[in-house]
């Protein structure tokens, strides 16, 4: 029988980080993972395999929409789909193979299968016994069902089955405006499909700062994407060739249907804990989730839980920021994760980037505060890329100049948020942004033309 510090059940980012870590800080770990492969969700069936579908069709729209304006033919261009889905599964393949080798390398013993938790000290993969001081639950998340809604996964699809289509929808529809919805949806109508989004709530996205909101559903409108919103979808019948949708308005609950090719249900996720046996080993769950202390310790002492199975958003960033603080806490030292400074970002193009709080959030909160906006059209990189659509919103303390939050639409905001969260955690103003010097000709002197903003005055604007 094996005997190990640390047992990590489940190898998506927040496992295998917290395996790695481990291994790094001298513990013997085994990570158990029984989907064939390691990385996740993320890596297998989310985000890797998404965004490789969303490069290349945006290459696709970029060459249909700006080559001809900068002197670029690009005639007879075509889309080859299976060609493009094996591009994107070699990509998952280079990615999941690369954690086998960190695993070899940190000397994480990998054990394929599913692992259940027989007792604090004991996990059970198969036939296989693994005796352990500790056990880390990283089971992740899976899509939630919606009532009315069967999944086949070949016409009404999860996000898995949407990086799976062997040809374009002519009508899709998707059910949720959150980030699955228009990241997938974006893909699929630059590919050519005609993509209507149903959404329960009255605005997109919901959470983000407002006039974030606002702007990107009229930029994706304007792509060519359709909003139905406040609308409650009841159920999705499958004809021969169509599927019919029925969805009731929230405001006058009136019936309506619409016909699609293909459905995408993205109505948000659930934490997994099948199989695990989490009753039996006595955890404590609530709804659905792992329960937690602020340390990541369940109620049994010596098993942990960390990622989307507990209580916070469902990002791989936020998982691996607990799996290595986990790591640390086993090793006897202090694991730290800022829950105030885990960005957000939404992959479509434009990009959407979130950090901190919103305005409506420091409205409800009493706070005073100061916004500086800053649109990419004056922003000289962003106009000569066709990519000035969109603003930096930079929120600071009335009186301290503080950074509290910043909401960026536009080219590369999932990269220039960064500087934002670096300030924030090292308690910048938005004067210390303001007084950094950006290089010329780059998006991100849009991020210090808004910090200007909060103080006497951007110059481009
Ligand atoms: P979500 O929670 O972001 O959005 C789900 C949307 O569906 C909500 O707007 C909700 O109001 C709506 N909805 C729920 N029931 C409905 C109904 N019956 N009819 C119409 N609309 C309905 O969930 P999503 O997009 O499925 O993503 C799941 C998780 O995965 C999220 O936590 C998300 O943050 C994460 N994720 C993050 C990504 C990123 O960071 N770029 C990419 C993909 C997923």
């Amino acid at each position: 029988m094996a005997e190990y510090d640390v047992v990590v059940i489940g190898g998506g980012p927040g496992g295998y980080v917290c395996a790695i870590r481990c291994g790094q800080l001298g513990l013997k770990v085994a990570c158990v993972e029984g989907r064939g492969a390691l990385g996740g969700t993320c890596l297998n069936v989310g985000c890797i395999p998404s965004k490789a579908l969303l490069h290349a069709s945006e290459l696709v729209h970029e060459a249909e929409t700006n080559f001809e304006k900068m002197g670029i033919a690009a005639k007879g261009l075509s889309v080859d789909i299976p060609k493009m889905l094996a591009y994107k599964d070699g990509v998952i393949k280079a990615n999941t193979q690369g954690i086998e080798f960190l695993f070899k390398k940190n000397k994480v013993d990998y054990v394929k299968g599913w692992g259940e938790i027989v007792s604090a000290s004991e996990v059970k993969v198969g036939d296989q016994s693994l005796k352990t001081k500790n056990i880390v639950i990283a089971t992740g998340s899976e899509p939630a069902s919606l009532p009315g809604v069967e999944v086949d996964e070949e016409r009404v699809v999860t996000s898995t089955g949407a990086l799976e289509l062997t040809s374009v929808p002519k009508k899709l529809v998707v059910i949720g405006a959150g980030v699955i919805g228009l990241e997938l949806g974006s893909v699929w109508s630059r590919l050519g499909s005609e993509v209507s989004v149903i959404e329960f709530l009255d605005e997109i996205t919901p959470g983000q700062d407002g006039e974030v909101q606002k702007n990107f559903q009229r930029i994706l409108k304007k792509q060519g994407m359709s909003f139905v919103l406040g609308a409650a979808v009841q159920k999705v019948e499958k004809l021969k060739t169509k599927l019919k949708l029925t969805f009731k308005k929230r405001k006058d609950d009136s019936e309506h249907t619409v016909e699609a090719d293909v459905v995408l249900v993205a109505t948000g996720r659930r934490p997994y804990t099948q199989g695990l046996a989490l009753e039996a080993a006595g955890i404590e769950t609530e709804k659905g989730m792992v329960k937690t202390d602020a340390h990541w310790r369940t109620n049994v002492s010596g098993i942990w839980a960390i990622g989307d199975v507990i209580a916070g958003p469902m990002l791989a960033h936020k998982a691996e920021d607990e799996g290595m603080a986990v790591a640390e806490e086993i090793a006897g030292k202090h694991g730290h994760v800022s829950y105030g400074v885990i960005p957000g970002v939404i992959y479509t193009a434009p990009e959407v980037a979130s950090v901190g709080q919103t305005e409506e959030q420091l409205k409800e909160a009493g706070r005073k505060y100061k916004v500086g906006k800053f649109p990419f059209m004056a922003n000289g990189r962003a106009k000569a890329n066709f990519a000035s659509e969109g603003f930096v919103k930079l929120l600071a303390d009335a009186e301290t100049d503080r950074i509290l939050g910043c909401h960026v639409i536009g080219p590369a905001a999932g990269d220039l948020i960064h500087e934002v969260c670096v300030a924030m955690e090292f308690g910048a103003s938005a004067q210390d942004l303001a007084l950094t010097c950006h290089a010329h000709p780059t998006f991100s002197e849009a991020m210090r033309e808004a910090a200007l903003a909060c103080g006497d005055g951007a110059i481009h604007a």
